[in-house]
């Protein structure tokens, strides 16, 4: 696995992979791996003919400088996690090379980043397509490839490629979770093992909740979900929701496909998790 750091290495390397004809993907990431990030590297690998993994902590999508601080900083573990997954290159710029002294252009996308996460964490999503843009421009890949986990996000994404005429296919893949239903991520590891224990609760309320949508009950059904998540220990919740699959467009009742969505404390961690929630007879 190759190492780059500057936007020339990069582009070196990928123009030579163009003239051999090869096809390319990227996965963006913030490192601290898991086996939810391996399962888009997996994918891509399966697609494309090289795969490059990028590791880059956004300063520009964190609201709280404190979060900042504390996400994880983990390379070189992350480069022996990528070392069996046959990962052609791994792009791992410093902030100078992503942010150079005078940068000042900012991505905004409307719609799909309102309400959900977008409420709470202002910039973020600015933040997240801002980098991504220019993850894909400076790798020039065919095909990009991004978690469900983060369901917003992906839409968000998906919206910026199409309204920027990116030529990029963005892929969703499905998130990876623990046996007991937890979603992987790297937040996971603030949890202590009484939070851990604690944790499954939210994916559990979201299966709860989906199949009382799918029973015909409206939305308010959601309260239920939200006392039964703090009722296991979690601190807050921010939402629980029922969003319109596509666009996020928020849903009283379940007459269309759908996505329950939904974030909630537990220590000093945010978590966020998500399902698909289908009409009965919509395959
Ligand atoms: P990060 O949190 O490192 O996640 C990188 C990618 O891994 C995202 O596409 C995310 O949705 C996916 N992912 C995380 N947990 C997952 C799980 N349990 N199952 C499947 N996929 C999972 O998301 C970001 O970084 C950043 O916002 C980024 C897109 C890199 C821009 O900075």
């Amino acid at each position: 696995m190759l190492t780059a750091r500057t936007v020339p290495d990069l582009r070196r390397l990928v123009r030579a992979w163009r003239r051999a004809g090869s096809s390319i993907g990227v996965v963006p990431t913030m490192g601290a791996l898991h086996a939810g990030h391996l399962s888009l590297a997996a994918a891509s690998r399966k697609r494309a003919d090289r795969t490059i993994v990028t590791l880059f902590v956004n300063p520009k999508q964190f609201n709280d400088p404190a979060d900042l601080d504390r996400y994880p900083r983990t390379e070189e573990s992350d480069r022996e996690t990528l070392a069996p997954y046959g990962i052609d290159l791994l792009f791992a710029p410093p902030p100078e090379v992503m942010y150079p002294a005078g940068f000042a252009t900012n991505i905004s996308v409307s719609g799909v980043t309102e309400g959900l996460c977008g409420a709470d964490r202002p910039g973020h999503f600015d933040g997240v397509a801002t980098v991504v843009s220019k993850l894909l421009i400076q790798t020039g890949a065919d095909f990009a490839f991004f978690g469900e986990k983060d369901y917003q996000q992906l839409a968000a994404i998906r919206r910026m490629a199409r309204d920027l005429d990116l030529p990029v296919g963005i892929v969703g893949c499905p998130t990876v979770r623990d046996p007991d239903g937890l979603a992987l991520s790297s937040r996971n590891a603030l949890l202590s093992p009484e939070e851990r224990a604690c944790a499954p609760a939210l994916h559990r309320a979201l299966v709860m909740a989906a199949g009382r949508l799918r029973n015909g009950e409206d939305t308010a059904c959601l309260a239920a979900a939200a006392a039964e998540i703090a009722a296991a220990g979690f601190s807050a919740v921010d939402y629980v929701e029922l969003r319109d699959a596509e666009d996020l467009a928020p849903m009283q009742r379940l007459d269309r496909p759908a996505r329950l969505l939904a974030a909630a404390r537990l220590g000093s961690a945010r978590l966020i998790d998500n399902i698909a929630v289908e009409p009965a007879g919509c395959d």
